[in-house]
């Protein structure tokens, strides 16, 4: 079935994952549109590891786009449980994939810089080389089954790898950093992996206009720029005007379950000429975001 266009007809979007931290956004931006009906799917309403009900709730709604933001994220306890991160990440992106496939919808499946080993020393190209060993965690390994189940069984599906995400409301970096400053508790932040926050409002708009372009294959997305997470919190606290002074540190002087890529800074380009867009400076994003909770 050919899919209708998204300019001029009216379209129905279905997306899991619909309560995280992107699925919110996303389910809100779409909900404005006036040509998109949403349908926003969360955890309680579709497991997607359940591969017969994700069938049967894709083909109850016939939707003309299937966006899935659903995925298993808390990357340390992937390490002591890497077959569920699998279940969810690998086959569950898998049997969404399907899902959509089935019913003759397009695909959007949401994947992570974690995929890389973190070894390269410029913005990270669509088609660099992923893959065991290159994974250092067992979330990025279970991330990469998934893209390869995802092109499986979707033969026109988009992949979008993003970074860093932070969202206006929930738990984040930001939050913790603006948190932690205020209490007087924060000290030293890490400042030996390089990556692009990303502010997911801006990650929804990206997603948005992808699939109006009907952009297949592999795209990266997250906000333009780059920092470590030392030089992120200096930025936040600046917005924030907390003077709080902190120290840069290694990651070794804060050890976590599962590594981390020491550099994640992703290549924005075919984006860029996909859509016709840029993405927003970090900074600007960040800059929203204090504005946001100031305001609230
Ligand atoms: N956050 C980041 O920094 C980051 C970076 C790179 C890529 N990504 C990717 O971006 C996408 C969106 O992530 P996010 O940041 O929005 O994460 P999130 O806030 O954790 O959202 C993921 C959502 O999926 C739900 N979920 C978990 N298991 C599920 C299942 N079996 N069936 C259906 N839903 C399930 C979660 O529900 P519960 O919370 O109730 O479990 C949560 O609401 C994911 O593909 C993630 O891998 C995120």
């Amino acid at each position: 079935m050919d899919r209708t266009d998204a300019a001029s007809k009216r379209q129905r979007v279905l997306v899991t994952g619909a309560a995280g931290l992107l699925g919110t956004p996303l389910c809100a931006q779409l909900g404005e549109r006036p040509n998109i009906d949403c349908i926003a799917l969360a955890k309680i309403d579709l497991d997607i590891t359940d591969r017969a009900a994700a069938i049967a709730a894709v083909e109850s709604h016939q939707p003309d786009w299937v966006i899935n933001c659903a995925a298993y994220t808390k990357v340390d306890d992937c390490e002591t449980n890497e077959p569920l991160a699998i279940a969810v990440n690998g086959a569950g992106a898998g049997n969404i994939a399907a899902a959509a496939a089935k019913v003759g919808a397009g695909l959007i499946h949401l994947s992570t810089d974690y995929v890389f080993d973190g070894s390269a020393r410029a913005p990270i190209p669509v088609d660099a080389v992923t893959g065991p060993p290159n994974a250092l965690s067992a979330y990025g390994r279970s991330k990469l089954i998934g893209e390869e189940q995802v092109l499986e069984e979707h033969l026109s599906a988009t992949i979008v790898r993003t970074a860093w995400v932070y969202g206006p409301d929930g738990p984040s970096f930001p939050q913790a950093i603006l948190r932690l400053a205020r209490e007087g508790k924060l000290k030293r932040v890490v400042n030996d992996q390089r990556g692009a926050p990303t502010f997911a409002p801006d990650l929804a708009t990206a997603i948005i206009r992808l699939m109006e372009a009907k952009t297949t294959g592999v795209v990266h997305v997250t906000n333009a720029g780059d920092c470590t997470w030392f030089e992120f919190a200096q930025v936040l606290l600046d917005l924030a005007h907390i003077d709080c002074p902190i120290e840069p540190c290694s990651t070794a002087d804060f050890p976590r379950p599962a590594r981390r890529p020491a550099y994640s800074v992703l290549d924005l380009s075919r984006y860029e000429a996909a859509t016709g867009h840029a993405m927003r400076q970090l900074h600007d994003a960040a800059a929203d975001y204090i504005r946001a909770r100031q305001l609230t």
